[in-house]
């Protein structure tokens, strides 16, 4: 039986440039496993559908390798490398109806007449859409056309599916349902996904793992939970969800935490998953949710507070503070949690864990 950790496919050393400067994706590394459902999430422009369109054979690397099953695809073109896609700029075809359109990557592969008819029907109940092969794409809605590409992409029975922003053109509620759906066959057919996105709620709720790009480079690769709660740069912690931020240099590393001085002479502990050389300046990121406010002895960094703002969201409160001269400084409270004492101007104290005190890179 294949074990999730076998790895399928391998980035080794690969660089892309288009203009003979730039690179666009610099020395990845990237191992993926079968069955796994990996994200690539990063902002515009960090190379994300530069590093798919290589895997998928539509653009070749400048240097380095990529293998799939230990062999080197470089040599091979698209069509062989039994990978599904569905990227933005690879639309269903106006002028084929849309079984003609799922039957497309059959016929690349020379399947026979009744085989593909079988396979088509598949492919369509396969995405809740029985009975509409006859119909030709402008006559589906949006939702419904990216529900045929992803038949398109999945009727040849691919071990690799990409996909490239599939659902970006959605609103939000189709958007949520599709995601649904994706994750619901990722988990029936037992593929592998590559999936481009830029949406990190996206990335965080469909992967088993999410890959952080930022000029051409993995930031970090991990399971969602530690992407967001153990991010290992500032890069991620501010491009993942909220942070607060605190500037120091660190003092000495105590029990494999560290104590941090910051500024205006507040020493605080932290966390970092590589040793930190005494005297380095670091950025602190603390998740808003993780503070507390007038917290209990169980909590290893508390320093005073000046209430500034309260922010009603709802489910929950946003409280704006000064804290160690940070003056938006935001805690995060459920809304059954948020004391009625709390005012602007109030002064009092609050805290939080050394395991949720990132001591990352420093911001300045
Ligand atoms: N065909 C191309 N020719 C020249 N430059 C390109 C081409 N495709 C992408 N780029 C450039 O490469 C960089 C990375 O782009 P891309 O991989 O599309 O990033 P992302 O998908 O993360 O937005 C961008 O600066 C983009 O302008
Ligand atoms: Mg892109």
């Amino acid at each position: 039986m294949a074990s999730l950790a076998e790895e399928i496919i391998q980035f080794h050393g690969v660089e892309k440039t288009y203009d003979g400067h730039t690179k666009v994706v610099d020395s990845l590394d990237l191992c993926i496993e079968r069955g796994s459902f990996l994200s690539l999430l990063g902002p515009s422009g960090s190379g994300k559908t530069t590093t798919l369109m290589m895997l998928a054979g539509f653009e070749g690397p400048t240097s380095g390798d990529i293998r799939m099953h230990g062999r080197s695809l470089l040599d091979v073109p698209p069509y062989r490398r039994g990978m599904g896609v569905v990227f933005q700029n690879y639309a269903l075809f106006p002028h084929l109806s849309v079984a003609q359109n799922i039957a497309f990557p059959l016929q690349q592969r020379r399947v026979g007449k009744s085989d593909v008819a079988i396979q088509v029907r598949r492919a369509l109940e396969m995405v809740n859409l029985p009975n509409i092969g006859a119909r030709y794409p402008r006559q589906l809605s949006g939702g419904q056309q990216q529900r045929v590409a992803l038949a398109r992409a999945l009727v040849f029975e691919p071990e690799v599916v990409l996909m490239d922003e599939p659902l970006g053109a959605l609103d939000k509620q189709l958007r949520e349902h599709m995601q649904i759906e994706i994750k619901r066959l990722h988990q029936r057919l037992g593929i592998t996904i590559v999936y481009v996105t830029h949406d990190q709620g996206e990335a965080l709720t469909m992967s088993s793992r999410v890959a952080v790009f930022h000029e051409g480079k993995i930031q970090q690769i991990a399971v969602p939970e530690d992407i967001y709660e153990r991010p290992g740069t500032s890069f991620v912690a501010n491009f993942i969800g909220e942070n607060n931020r605190l500037d120091g240099v660190v003092d000495h590393g105590v029990d494999g935490d560290f104590v941090v001085l910051l500024g205006n002479g507040t020493r605080l502990t932290a966390s970092a998953d590589t040793p930190l050389a005494a005297g380095s300046k670091t950025t602190l990121s603390i998740r808003p949710e993780r503070i507390s406010i007038n917290p209990g002895s169980s909590v290893r960094n508390v320093v005073p507070a000046t209430v500034r703002e309260l922010i009603y969201l709802g489910d929950h409160v946003r409280v704006r503070m000064s804290v160690c001269g940070n003056h938006d400084f935001f805690a995060k409270l459920p809304i059954g949690n948020v004391d009625s004492s709390l005012r602007p101007e109030l002064e009092i104290l609050v805290g939080w864990k050394a395991e949720h005190c990132r001591a990352l890179d420093p911001m300045h």
